[in-house]
């Protein structure tokens, strides 16, 4: 089963899914790694040198490409399920889990990583707190799409949900 962690920038999908791959022996994928590693530049200079539409038709076409009947985990970016139908597609090809962490948690983290990012590039404390706010309501509603819902649960917590809905989808 491929399994899609979603959600805003910053809420630990990549953190999560390495956990998760330990935890479950399932393989696990971080998509922005994985496109960086396919055009052989960051993701950062994809959005200078190519625009924003071009990473998301990168990104389109890598979940195109996913076969359902794999086993991975899959750390996707914050974004991608926002663009096209891609949430529709994440969720024929597989199980979609939307880690919607508390606002202190993910700005906390999304404020170490602000040179890595474009989207918040040059900007300060505030703005990235506004952006915060402002950008997950527009994203909320394909975010919440998702087949599982998850707070500010452990790993082991996303590990349980995982087997459930696992023996859920067999019987
Ligand atoms: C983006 C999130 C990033 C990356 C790109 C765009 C977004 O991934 O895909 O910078 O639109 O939210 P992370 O969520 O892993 O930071």
């Amino acid at each position: 089963m491929l399994i899609f962690l979603v959600g805003f920038m910053g809420c630990g999908k990549s953190y999560t899914a390495r956990n998760l791959s330990s935890m479950l022996s399932i393989k696990q994928i971080d998509m922005d790694k994985a496109i960086e590693e396919q055009e052989g530049i960051t993701v950062k200079e994809i959005f200078q040198q190519h625009g924003e539409s071009y990473f998301r038709e990168l990104e389109r076409a890598y979940l195109k490409n996913l076969d359902p009947a794999d086993d991975i985990i899959i750390a996707t970016g914050g974004g991608a399920p926002c663009f096209f139908d891609n949430i529709g597609l994440m969720k024929q090809k597989g199980l979609v889990i939307w880690l919607n962490r508390s606002k202190d948690i993910a700005l906390a983290q999304l404020l170490k990583g602000i040179d890595k990012r474009p989207l918040l590039a040059g900007m300060t404390i505030d703005q990235v707190d506004a952006f915060y706010s402002q950008k997950l309501e527009e994203r909320r509603p394909f975010y919440q799409q998702a087949h599982i819902c998850v707070g500010d649960a452990s790993v082991e917590e996303v590990a349980m949900m995982i087997k459930a809905y696992r023996q859920k989808s067999i019987s």
